[in-house]
């Protein structure tokens, strides 16, 4: 019996990440010819979980201008070759959690990804694609060979879910809260149900070929996509890089010196979130016949980078 050798890397804060990995891989930890290995990006310093606000908006500059800092990888045992590995990760600034890239900026990228397949799993709220589109350069750099990727979110209306999760990462606490507010996070039946994507990469592993992988969980909503969000976000990260690059100048991670400018981002992105964007999500729906060849190209890009 030939056994199958699965790397499984991921940071988390809450434990969410680890709670959609644990799903996901459960019908191939149960199998005896797969042996899972699961490694936690340990960020060197740690970030605080739950955040107070000044920390919170101090992790914005080096998330969007992807400034990596140090991370350990202790249970990383790169004697094996692995016949698939899983990368989870989360979303900080509409980038890569910084604890992710950072492992691309480290010894271990190449040494992890050449030439084997990877499967990338996103739990975020709901603003993931850019930040996709940034792993799946880091992967490509890193020779990997990209085999399928699943995006998880939290489906609650998109302006409630900004009042959650601020609540969760700050307080540390899910909710609901007060009637309106819903549990932030993603749900948990979503959680229990993406063991059946495990159950498709079982099939591929056995069978060799990883080629029905990515149709199979596209098929099986294992990607979270929402147009109105996409050109939202499109449009944030091109304005979060100018504000990143101005506040840098100010000192780097963790500096008073930036809090003030960080205080005047954070009303402008409030203001932005509840004020700009409910006209953008009007507009966006009055003039939707007139965009639906734009949404076709912009399909095809979410499939295409997947
Ligand atoms: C600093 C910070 C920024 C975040 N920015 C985003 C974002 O831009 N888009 C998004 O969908 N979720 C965002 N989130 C939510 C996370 O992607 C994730 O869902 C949440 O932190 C729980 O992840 P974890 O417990 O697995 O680490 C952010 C969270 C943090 C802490």
């Amino acid at each position: 019996m030939i056994v199958k050798n699965i790397l499984v890397l991921y940071y988390t804060q809450t434990g969410q990440l680890e709670e959609i990995l644990d799903s996901i891989i459960s019908p191939l930890a149960s199998s005896s010819d797969v042996k899972i290995h699961k490694c936690f990006l340990e960020p060197n310093p740690p970030f605080p979980f739950p955040w107070s606000s000044e920390e919170f908006f101090q992790a914005f500059p080096e998330s969007v201008l992807e400034i990596p800092q140090g991370i350990n990888i202790p249970n990383l045992d790169l004697s094996i070759d692995y016949d698939l590995v899983i990368l989870g990760f989360q979303v900080w600034y509409l980038s890569p959690s910084i604890p992710v890239y950072s492992l691309f900026a480290s010894e271990y990228a190449e040494k992890i990804f050449r030439n084997r397949p990877v499967v990338t799993v996103v739990g975020a709220r709901n603003m993931w694609v850019m930040a996709q589109k940034v792993v799946n350069e880091k992967l490509e750099k890193a020779g990997a060979t990209k085999v399928g990727a699943i995006s998880l979110c939290d489906k609650a209306p998109n302006l409630l879910s900004v009042i959650s999760v601020i609540r969760w990462m700050m307080k540390g606490d899910k909710g609901p809260y007060k009637d309106f507010i819903p549990t932030a996070g993603v749900k948990e039946e979503d959680i229990r149900n993406a063991s059946v994507y495990g159950e498709f990469m079982k099939e591929s592993l056995l069978n060799n070929s990883f080629k029905e992988l990515q149709p199979k969980i596209y098929k099986n909503k294992g990607i979270f996509i929402d147009h109105r969000i996409f050109m939202m976000e499109k449009n944030a990260r091109r304005i979060f890089k100018i504000w990143a690059s101005k506040i840098i100048k100010k000192g780097s991670y963790g500096d008073k010196s930036r809090s003030r400018v960080l205080k005047v981002f954070k009303v402008y992105l409030l203001a932005v979130i509840y004020l700009v964007s409910p006209i953008a999500s009007l507009v966006f729906y009055l003039t939707y016949p007139f965009r639906l060849r734009a949404i076709h190209k912009l399909e095809n890009e979410f499939r295409q980078f997947l």
